[in-house]
């Protein structure tokens, strides 16, 4: 991993930044984009024939899934998932309602659900069994990003780019308060800016 700051400590200030300095640059934009072609690629091989759906679940995903289903070379369609949770929504607490869900039928279909990042991954434990219920031959999830925080998983992550640090982590999709999602690398926020607000 490099340890270059993004901002003016290594020369170049990042007008992305809005000013504040990111702690290191986690995994640069050459890195993602060599690993986001090796998943396309395992993914391809992994679906040798049925119909593909592959659902990014907004916000956090949009980055990652536009780059990976360029590398996926097979028939698919693509298509989002926006998931609200109940109650005060600071806390993952896992329970989530389907907010926006593709309206087309899943039955029988691969579903390959997409996320930025997985951390306690109870989210997608809860989104996998609302997804279970249309039906679909497979339900997989893949995710950039996985900070294997929990001794036991929530859920099974078939294919995952980077084992994360547990850091608090933004750009390439991730965010602090909606703001850095459009940084081309994923760098880690200094601590005093890490507040956990996600
Ligand atoms: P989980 O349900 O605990 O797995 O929470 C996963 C969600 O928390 C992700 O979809 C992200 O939105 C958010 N999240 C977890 N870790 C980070 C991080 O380091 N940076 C930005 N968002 C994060
Ligand atoms: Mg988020």
């Amino acid at each position: 991993m490099m340890t270059v700051a993004a901002s003016s400590a290594a020369g170049v200030a990042d007008p992305r930044l809005l000013g504040r300095d990111v702690r290191r640059i986690a995994f640069d934009a050459e890195t993602l984009r060599a690993r986001v072609r090796e998943l396309g690629a395992e993914i391809t091989a992994a679906y040798p024939d049925g119909d593909l759906h592959v659902l990014g679940l907004l916000k956090g995903s949009f980055v990652f899934l536009a780059d990976l289903v360029r590398e996926i070379r097979r028939p698919l369609y693509v298509d989002f998932v926006v998931a609200a949770s109940y109650g005060d929504a600071m806390v993952s607490s896992g329970h989530v309602r389907l907010v926006y869900a593709p309206e087309a039928s899943l039955e029988g279909k691969h579903i390959l659900l997409v996320e930025d990042i997985v951390d306690s991954g109870r989210t997608l434990q809860e989104l996998k069994s609302l997804l279970s219920a249309r039906r679909p031959r497979s339900l997989e999830i893949c995710a950039l990003l996985h900070k294997r925080i929990a001794a036991q998983p929530a859920v099974p992550v078939r294919f995952v780019g980077f084992d994360a640090p547990n850091e608090f982590l933004v750009g390439y999709g991730l965010d602090h308060a909606e703001n850095f999602r459009h940084l081309p690398y994923v760098a880690s926020l200094k601590q005093s800016e890490a507040v956990t607000d996600r």
